[in-house]
């Protein structure tokens, strides 16, 4: 039996198969523990289940010799320091392919939301801003047969290309390896939408000089990670009409204090990074988490590896 560390209370079933076999302590509270507490409860832990919100890097490692496994609940393992995990001989999961689905149905519900002005159109409802019919009241942008340009060659930009297909649309891909420049794509494009890795390379990809390529009428939609955007370049491009709107699942910092800046910019719709919160997505990336720090602790390869 090995203890395992798990930050955060997860939905579904999941941890009860982990506590089957193991000792699982979990972070009883709704913010995440921070990085002295991470350190103190994953000391001795042979196993952490982590998310996207905990830092770990070779500090932790470090306090944590046991440690042989870490399981996080999430696609995206920007938030782990890889290298050093491989330095101290620590096994790194992901939890791939579940989430796709429900963060390109977001990515589409942020695309047309944001097209649509459905914030400020539900707002004027609710305000009694709402006293008749206007002609020319509330104009959006079409999205049928727009020009949508997706930025990463992942599976979940596959999947908002599919979903792009049943608009109508004409799909630009831009990656590392294949498709149009990504100059030709902010160019050309309607609506840029980011499903690429933060990494090195893309922290700042869409920067002043990438959203000035934009069209003024162009939508920037992010359900990958923040740091991809330089903010201020976006406030400043949205104040300036530079481009005609962002819609945000992911912003830099996370979650943006009340008082940043950016949350003051004319057409930009922010959700709280719920690119994979539904029901069924949470809830098998649970059990892909659990399936990485069972087999891990039993000496087996993880079936979700990073590699
Ligand atoms: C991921 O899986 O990387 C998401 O950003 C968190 O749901």
């Amino acid at each position: 039996m090995a203890r395992c560390f798990v930050t955060r209370q997860l939905p579904g079933t999941a941890l009860d198969r982990l506590a089957e076999v193991h000792e699982v302590d979990v972070w009883p509270e709704r913010l995440p523990p921070d990085p002295d507490e991470l350190r103190r409860r994953t000391a001795g832990a042979r196993g952490l289940l982590s998310m996207v919100t905990d830092r770990i890097d070779g500090e932790l490692f470090d306090g944590a010799p046991e440690l042989e496994a870490v399981a996080n609940c999430a696609v995206g393992y920007d938030n782990i320091d890889v290298e050093a995990a491989r330095e101290h001989g620590v096994a790194v999961g992901n939890t791939p392919g579940v989430l796709t689905g429900a963060t390109a149905d977001l990515t589409f519900a942020l695309l047309l939301s944001a097209a649509r002005r459905l914030p400020q159109s539900a707002a004027s409802v609710l305000e009694g801003d709402w006293v008749t019919w206007e002609p020319g009241a509330h104009l959006g942008y079409d999205v049928h047969g727009a020009t949508l340009g997706i930025v990463g060659r992942g599976r979940i930009g596959e999947a908002v290309a599919r979903r792009a297909t049943g608009f109508d649309m004409e799909v630009l891909v831009h990656s590392r390896s294949c498709g149009v420049s990504l100059d030709e794509l902010l160019e050309r494009s309607d609506f840029v939408s980011l499903h690429c890795p933060l990494t090195p390379e893309t922290r700042h990809l869409i920067d002043a000089g990438a959203l000035a390529r934009m069209k003024p009428t162009a939508i920037l939609v992010n359900t990958a990670r923040g740091p991809i955007v330089d903010p201020v370049a976006l406030g400043r491009a949205l104040h300036e009409g530079t481009i005609a709107g962002a819609a945000l699942d992911v912003t830099d910092p996370e979650p943006l204090p009340a008082d940043d800046p950016l949350l003051s910019a004319p057409n930009l719709l922010v959700v709280p990074h719920i690119g994979s919160a539904s029901h069924a997505a949470r809830e098998k990336m649970a059990e892909l988490s659990v399936d990485n720090l069972l087999a891990a602790l039993a000496g087996e390869p993880m079936p979700h590896a990073v590699t």
